[in-house]
């Protein structure tokens, strides 16, 4: 067994959920370091910055000591054998997520070795993604139950120009 444990949980936090916030504590409860790794992809035009992203991310994982929130660029494997992390963490919502995260997983370990582990979304938030709360704040839908209070505020203010 390793000495240190640590953990990466990947994804684009376009912007971050109390989902993705539940998935980061949750993993952080189980690993001694946690890097959130939010991926460059320059195919995809966000709505906020990488920067923002890793701003909004490191406000709400204030209290977490052993989370580091970084963005990384090309194969999440490379990432994660630059910070010695044995594992990969996603939440699962439901039977889509596990269709599209399976091969991933598998392609992952093949290429490195590098565990995928799956924690089931909180019961609250399955439903929530940042691309479904993206949408419906833009149609004017109060979506404040979905995202911790500073990512909310950001999303106002960027949906006021
Ligand atoms: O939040 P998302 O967009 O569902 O996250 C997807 C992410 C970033 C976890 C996934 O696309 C990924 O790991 N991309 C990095 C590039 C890579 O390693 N691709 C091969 C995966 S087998």
């Amino acid at each position: 067994m390793p000495d240190v444990r640590r953990a990466v949980c990947p994804g684009s936090y376009d912007p971050p959920t109390v989902g993705h916030l539940d998935v980061i504590a949750r993993t952080a409860a189980l690993f001694d370091e946690v890097f959130v790794a939010i991926l460059v992809n320059p195919r995809k035009q966000g709505m906020f910055e990488i920067d923002e992203r890793v701003q909004m991310l490191t406000e709400i994982t204030a209290d977490l000591p052993q989370v580091r929130v970084e963005s990384f660029s090309g194969l999440v494997v490379d990432y994660c054998r630059e910070r010695g992390a044995q594992a990969l963490v996603k939440g699962l919502r439901g039977a889509t997520d596990y269709d599209y995260e399976l091969p991933m997983a598998h392609m992952n370990r093949h290429l490195t070795g590098v565990e995928t582990m799956f924690l089931p979304g909180a019961p609250g938030q399955v439903y929530v993604s940042s691309s479904l709360v993206k949408e419906v704040a833009r149609g004017g839908g109060d979506v404040t139950p979905f995202l911790p209070p500073s990512v909310h505020t950001r999303l106002v203010e960027r949906l006021q120009g």
